[in-house]
């Protein structure tokens, strides 16, 4: 009985502690002191000890009482005066705690670098779905199915007709069906392939780009990339076209800038052959126009579509890929 005397006060006091306001002060007076309070309760009971506890246990609870009157009384002083609870003083001298904001990943600040640089160049950005159909993954840019040219990805398939895309290029045709020319657009977002290693994830972000207008040559496809490349990295940043092959485009060339490591000596991060590859492009197949019902004798374009985590690396000389997506915020700090 004598120990728990001091676990009421005891716990009066913690709940004493929590108050910062008037209510709350009333409603822990009334809890232990009150008609039917733990305190009083006690008090009561005391008339049914044992005659020999009866002395020592009731002193004992009279001056846990008083105490509580005391700091009940002091408690509500000091939330009279604005001080926040007994013993509890506020410094407003300290410093405050600073707020950790967030910061915006390193790829959504590329993915918009580049945005703005082309949005100056008069493009503007269209988004799509990333859950997509075969027809526009494939079949629209002249990939039908079973053709040898799906095996360049590797595609998740979700059911028949419907992948995770493997390419911001559907963009295109999205963009197509729903806009005569002339065209101007860029499209970032993700992208899905089932590919992992130092420099490949399962999942990695694309800006896609597509002009199309009346006589659009190979020529300005250079002049846009290049006057891009300068802008994202500087302006001796050499760039060349390497031929290649994609099957909406015709012709085609990766283009490799050189490498910002070593500047073309030849380094680990270019594999010693000083360039880099950022970026597949070409000129627009006919048989694209054709399915989104361009006039290909009236009409030409080109279209490019870089790998962002690639400009990321190279912007920022980071080695390995799937580094962006481990979320250890010290790395994520230092952008
Ligand atoms: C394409 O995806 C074509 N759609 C690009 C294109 C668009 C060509 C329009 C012509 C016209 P490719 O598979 O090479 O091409 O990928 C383009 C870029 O994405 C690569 O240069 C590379 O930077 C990046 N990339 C490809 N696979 C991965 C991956 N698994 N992880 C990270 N980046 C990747
Ligand atoms: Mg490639």
């Amino acid at each position: 009985m004598d120990k728990s005397i001091d676990s009421i006060y005891q716990e009066a006091l913690d709940e004493l502690d929590g108050v910062s306001a008037p209510e709350a002060l009333e409603a822990v007076q009334v809890r232990y002191l009150g008609r039917k309070g733990r305190l009083t309760a006690f008090l009561r009971n005391i008339a049914s000890l044992p005659p020999e506890q009866r002395a020592d246990t009731g002193k004992k609870a009279n001056i846990a009482k008083k105490k509580l009157e005391e700091a009940i009384r002091q408690c509500g002083e000091s939330l009279k005066s604005g001080k926040g609870n007994a013993g509890e003083q506020l410094d407003i001298s300290l410093p405050g705690r600073p707020a950790t904001p967030g910061s915006l990943h390193p790829i959504t600040r590329i993915t918009r670098e580049i945005c703005d640089i082309f949005a100056r160049m008069g493009f503007s950005i269209a988004e799509g779905p990333e859950v997509e159909l075969d027809y526009y993954n494939f079949e629209a840019l002249n990939v039908p199915k079973y053709h040898p040219a799906r095996d360049m990805q590797d595609t998740f398939y979700l059911s028949d007709n419907i992948v995770l895309r493997t390419q911001t290029s559907p963009m295109q045709i999205r963009v197509m069906e729903k806009q005569a020319p002339p065209v101007a657009v860029i499209a970032p977002g993700k992208v899905y392939r089932c590919d992992s290693d130092l420099t490949h994830t399962p999942m990695f972000h694309q800006v896609e780009g597509l002009m199309v207008d009346g006589d659009v040559s190979f020529a300005d496809l250079k002049g846009i990339l290049t006057t891009f490349i300068h802008a994202m990295f500087d302006a001796q940043t050499s760039l060349r076209f390497r031929p290649s092959f994609f099957p909406f485009t015709e012709p085609s060339a990766e283009v490799d800038i050189l490498c910002v490591m070593c500047r073309g000596k030849g380094c680990r991060v270019c594999s010693h052959s000083g360039w880099l590859e950022i970026l597949g492009s070409g000129m627009v197949h006919p048989n694209v126009f054709k399915s989104v019902g361009y006039d290909t004798t009236k009409y030409s374009g080109f279209a490019f579509g870089m790998g962002v985590e690639r400009i990321a690396m190279l912007k920022y000389g980071i080695d390995d890929i799937r580094k962006f997506f481990n979320n250890d915020l010290r790395f994520l700090r230092q952008f």
